[in-house]
């Protein structure tokens, strides 16, 4: 049984065997419906329960179709409807009742313990939706729009973030690894990332490397990235975070560093860490790499329920 919750614990060849399943399920389902199912129906029969703690839009409708285009069902938990949210329950005799129904389990969290603690006392597969340390779905999902887009592969590029260095950046500075590739992070210096996966990253890839100068960071990058400068139920003094990320707005001005045929990418929401003219120019690919999220995915739960090509 394998779960997907942080990319740094999954080996290079299984997420680029993901990869290469996402572009053929495209590929093979291009005259189809939304609610149509692929040919070989892979998940028949097969039930995935997703439960959030925290809102979602993007990562919720993309898991519902994501099982259903696989021949699956699934089912969407708010965490407080259960006894558990309600503190009326253990997570163990939780986790033992979700792998009595269900085959596998989707869970956005406030607590990465959490979702250790689902792996450990569950018989079915537990993904990662978004935790406090990590976004993995989205990211390698990411890697596959920039492969799609570019028509390269990733690790001739030149990555690069400036934002926050949240959880989304984590997935990204573990992805840097997994697919080798440079990767450069703009962020004020009292926000960045988090010392464990950076300097765990720092090992394995030369290429990985922050700047404090947004214009700097972004020079030559084939890819820019960003995220919302205050995440979901951060804790934080937003005005005083805010003020210190004023210089890292992405600008079509900052943008002119980078190179010509430049892609934006966000994995939304987003906030005003962006120019709008810049989230709606030709070079933001922001909506392809919403809907990829399906695609990558469905690979993702194939990979969990064993059956990746
Ligand atoms: N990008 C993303 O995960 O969006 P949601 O929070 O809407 O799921
Ligand atoms: N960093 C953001 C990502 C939202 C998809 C958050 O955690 O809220």
């Amino acid at each position: 049984m394998k779960h997907f919750i942080h990319l740094k614990d999954i080996p290079s060849r299984d997420l680029r065997k993901i990869l290469l399943d996402a572009k053929r399920r495209k590929n093979s389902r291009k005259k189809l419906n939304t609610l149509d199912i692929d040919k070989d129906k892979p998940l028949r029969g097969k039930f995935l329960i997703q439960m959030f703690e925290k809102s979602s839009l993007r990562t919720r409708l993309s898991f519902n179709l994501a099982i259903k285009q696989l021949g699956g069902g699934t089912i969407t938990l708010r965490s407080n409807e259960l006894h558990l949210g309600q503190g009326g329950e253990s997570l163990e005799d939780t986790a033992k009742i979700l792998s009595t129904y269900g085959d596998g389990f989707m869970l956005r969290t406030d607590d990465d313990k959490k979702i250790d603690n689902f792996a450990n006392y569950s018989n079915i597969p537990v993904i990662n939706g978004l935790s406090p340390s990590s976004h993995p779905t989205q990211i390698l999902s990411d890697v596959f729009t920039v492969e799609e887009l570019t028509k390269k592969n990733i690790s001739s590029l030149n990555i690069c973030w400036i934002g926050d260095s949240n959880n989304v950046l984590n997935s990204l500075i573990a992805a840097s690894v997994k697919f080798n590739f440079k990767l450069n992070i703009g962020c004020p210096k009292n926000y960045t990332p988090n010392k464990n996966i950076f300097n765990w990253a720092k090992k394995m890839n030369k290429d990985l490397k922050i700047y404090h100068d947004p214009k700097i960071a972004i020079q030559n990058a084939d890819v820019i990235f960003s995220d919302k400068v205050i995440s979901l139920n951060d804790k934080v003094d937003k005005k005083k975070k805010l003020e210190a990320f004023k210089k890292f707005k992405i600008t079509s001005s900052l943008l002119k560093k980078a190179k010509k045929n430049y892609i934006f990418l966000h994995c939304l929401p987003r906030g005003s860490e962006v120019e709008d003219k810049v989230f709606q120019s030709k070079n933001s690919q922001v909506w392809l790499q919403a809907l990829n999220r399906v695609h990558v995915q469905k690979s993702i739960l194939l990979y969990c329920f064993g059956k990746l090509r």
